[in-house]
């Protein structure tokens, strides 16, 4: 199973391949903000993926590119939405939006 590392919490986790970040998220309590709930419409789940592990994400879609192009100003070439993001292979990723807020 691949392994997600979230930083800054430098938590490593163990995921089912094909499962978003923010389902990976979701099951081990790491706080990836969501706003919108998922569906690809807010940015609050902005990633950067680290150590050029990109390549163990599934490639970006439309939609997502569309709202990457649209919402995030501080967009890099390694910036990735998390509840659109499935992984394929060990990945590590910095949460752009933390602590999340509700904490
Ligand atoms: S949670 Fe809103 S775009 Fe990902």
């Amino acid at each position: 199973m691949p392994k997600v590392t979230f930083m800054p919490l430098n938590k490593t986790v163990e995921a089912e391949e094909g499962l978003t970040l923010l389902e990976i998220s979701e099951e081990h309590h790491i706080g990836l903000e969501h706003a919108c709930g998922g569906v690809c419409a807010c940015s609050t789940c902005h990633v950067i993926v680290k150590d050029n592990t990109d390549d163990n994400l599934e490639e970006m879609d439309d939609d997502e590119i569309d709202t990457m192009d649209k919402l995030v100003a501080n967009q890099t070439l390694h910036s990735r939405l998390g509840c659109q993001a499935r992984v394929v292979g060990d990945v590590t990723v910095e949460l752009v939006n933390w602590p999340p807020r509700e904490l």
